[in-house]
Order: C-alpha cells, then sequence, then structure tokens
C-alpha cells in the first residue's frame, strides 16, 4: 500500500517538471474515404508524437453543417479533403480562417487558384473527375450496354439500377448537380434529374458509397468521382470505369483551418505536413487515386488521365458560393428529394 501510493506521488512528480507533458490536440474533420483518413492520422501522429488528432470521417455537406453549428464555439481545427465547393462557401461565410502555407509555390496551380478564390481560406489538395462505375456482369446478365453519357443513364432499362449520394450531404453529389447545371443549364437540369429519378434506387449520404454498393452486386450503376470506381476495379471487383461523353465536372478537393480554432498551431502544423509530396505520396497506398496537389508527388498509375476526359469549365467561384449552393440544394429538395424513392 505504502510502495503504491509512493509510485503514484513519483508519477505525478514527473508530470508536474515537464517530464511527461500532456500531448497536444488536433480536432480534424477528414472527408475524403475513411482509409486514406486513418492512413493520414497514423502517419502524421508517428512522425509528431506530442500531436494527439481526434479525426471524425464526414461528407463534405454534412462537415460544412458541423462547422457551420459550431459557430463561434468551434470545436473543430482543421477539415481535411471533401469537395471545394462547401469549404468555399465556408470561406464566404468567415468560418475558416486565413493561412498562406510556405507549401503553396509547390502546388499545382487549380490548387493555389483555389487559395486565391476564397482569400487563403482553403486550399487544393487533390483533384478528380466526375463520372461513374457500372458492374459489367450485372448490365451484361441485364443485356444492357454500358452507359457512355448522361443521356443514356435515362434509359429505362436502368430502372432501379441507379444510385447516387445526396447532394445535401455528400459533395460528389452536389457536384453532380452543379456540372449538369452547367452542361446543360439549370431548367434543363433539373428536368433531366426528375427523368433519371426514375431509375435510382437510392440517394445515400456519401459520394462514393454507390460504387462501392455496385462492387458488391448490390446495384448496377453507382455516379461517383472515377477515382473512387478505380479504386474497387484496382481491388478486383468487375467494375468499369466511365466518364460521361458529353463532357463532366470535375473537384477540387480542399483544406481549410477553421476560424477561432482552439489548436490553431496543432491544425497549421498538420496543414504543412499534409501538403508535402511525401504525405501526398500516401494515397494511393490507401488505394486512393485522386490527381495529388503537390508537384513533386507522384501520381499513381491508377489516377485517372485527366486530359482523356472531356471536362466542363466548372465555376467553383459561383458554384461554391453560399448563395448559389443554398439556391441549388433548396431546389433539389423541392424537386428531387422530396419525390425520391428513400
Ligand atoms: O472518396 C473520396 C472522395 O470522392 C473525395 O475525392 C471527395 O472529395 C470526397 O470523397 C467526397 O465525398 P462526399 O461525396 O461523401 O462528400
Amino acid at each position: 500500500m505504502h510502495i503504491k501510493t509512493a509510485a503514484i506521488a513519483t508519477g505525478a512528480a514527473l508530470g508536474l517538471s515537464g517530464g511527461m507533458a500532456a500531448a497536444a490536440e488536433l480536432n480534424l474533420i477528414c472527408s475524403a474515404d475513411v482509409v486514406i483518413c486513418e492512413k493520414l492520422v497514423t502517419e502524421f501522429e508517428a512522425g509528431h508524437s506530442d500531436i494527439n488528432v481526434n479525426m471524425v470521417r464526414l461528407s463534405s455537406g454534412e462537415a460544412y453543417a458541423k462547422v457551420r453549428a459550431e459557430g463561434r464555439n468551434p470545436q473543430t481545427d482543421l477539415w481535411w479533403g471533401g469537395t471545394g465547393d462547401p469549404h468555399l462557401q465556408a470561406a464566404h461565410d468567415g468560418l475558416t480562417a486565413e493561412y498562406r502555407s510556405e507549401l503553396l509555390p509547390e502546388l499545382q496551380d487549380w490548387a493555389v487558384e483555389q487559395a486565391e478564390t476564397s482569400e487563403y481560406r482553403t486550399v487544393g489538395v487533390y483533384s478528380g473527375a466526375l463520372g461513374w462505375g457500372y458492374n459489367t456482369e450485372i448490365l451484361a446478365e441485364k443485356g444492357i450496354e454500358g452507359p457512355a453519357c448522361w443521356e443514356d443513364l435515362l434509359d429505362p432499362a436502368l430502372k432501379g439500377e441507379i444510385q447516387i449520394a445526396d447532394p445535401n450531404s455528400s459533395g460528389t453529389a452536389y457536384t453532380t448537380l452543379a456540372t449538369l447545371v452547367q452542361l446543360m443549364g439549370e431548367d434543363e437540369a433539373f428536368e433531366f434529374l426528375k427523368q433519371m429519378n426514375e431509375n435510382v434506387a437510392q440517394y445515400t449520404k456519401s459520394g462514393s458509397a454507390p460504387v462501392k454498393a455496385a462492387a458488391r452486386g448490390e446495384t448496377g450503376l453507382g455516379i461517383v468521382f472515377m477515382h473512387d470506381a478505380v479504386s474497387q476495379s484496382v481491388e478486383g471487383f468487375p467494375i468499369q470505369v466511365m466518364a460521361p461523353c458529353e463532357g463532366t465536372g470535375y473537384e477540387v478537393g480542399s483544406m481549410s483551418i477553421i476560424e477561432g480554432a482552439q489548436n490553431p498551431d496543432e491544425a497549421k502544423i498538420f496543414y504543412d505536413w499534409v501538403l508535402t509530396a511525401e504525405a501526398q505520396n500516401l494515397m494511393p497506398e490507401a488505394g486512393s487515386f485522386q490527381l495529388p496537389s503537390n508537384k513533386s508527388a507522384t501520381a499513381s498509375e491508377h489516377v485517372p488521365d485527366l486530359s482523356e476526359v472531356k471536362l466542363i469549365d466548372y465555376d467553383f467561384a459561383e458554384y461554391g458560393s453560399a448563395d448559389r449552393r443554398k439556391e441549388l440544394l433548396a431546389r433539389w429538395d423541392a424537386e428531387i428529394g422530396g419525390q425520391a424513392a428513400q
């Protein structure tokens, strides 16, 4: 009894003298695939044993809603990944802090442009184009030719075979909505979505869930970022990756420090680390095949070649603006979400 008390007293004394200082904390929202989220945290903690990272994985729209709800009493320090539009909206709302990393000169122009658009309240961390992945076995069994164009997704033969996420929670689905509006015009895009709704079996919360369901044989086709479809085919599932023939949009996956964060110094340490080529090279190891934003990072052979994809001139400033995003989501809720078979 006496010895035990003494041991505790010695431990406490060590703590007080600074020999065992408590680890600093970093509260992180990660909006990319959970496997890369966990890998980044593990590798970061291995190199920064004095910082303990508390990570939560949320889809882009959910992450924006959390940051907004926390408002003036932020519990989150840093938001890594997820599509750029809600990061731009958060920047516009003053929810994220200005930060000019010294790594900026190492980044691709599109990543720096994202920083400039937001007055340095966000920055590009990766990019990838929108498309879909279909299960070749399911479509072959049903005698359906693999859809190559947006228009093909209206084929009645695909009834019940399409999954896509809900644009309120998912950045992937919001990118789809904004892409169709830019490709077709707003009224025409909503008409298209109403018709496609006939074929949609489910609107999921997370953007990549539809192609994971297609890989498991639960649905025929998932509208997702092409790199998420690639992840499934690389794992050996019978998934064909497609870029729509009419053209398609793309994301600049982003990162933002939260305004008024409780741990701003730790947020900046992670921010600078995750922009390095070394950290970005971890992505393919975790089965994530976006284009990295650091010019010296090695793009995996599986990263879709965007020069072969017909990309639209996606207007990030307009579709990431608070008013436009709110307006499009409200219209989607009224005209599509309300009618959807959930
Ligand atoms: O799975 C990875 C990924 O597609 C990222 O490239 C993208 O930023 C994010 O997921 C979008 O996820 P969600 O649609 O769930 O917001």
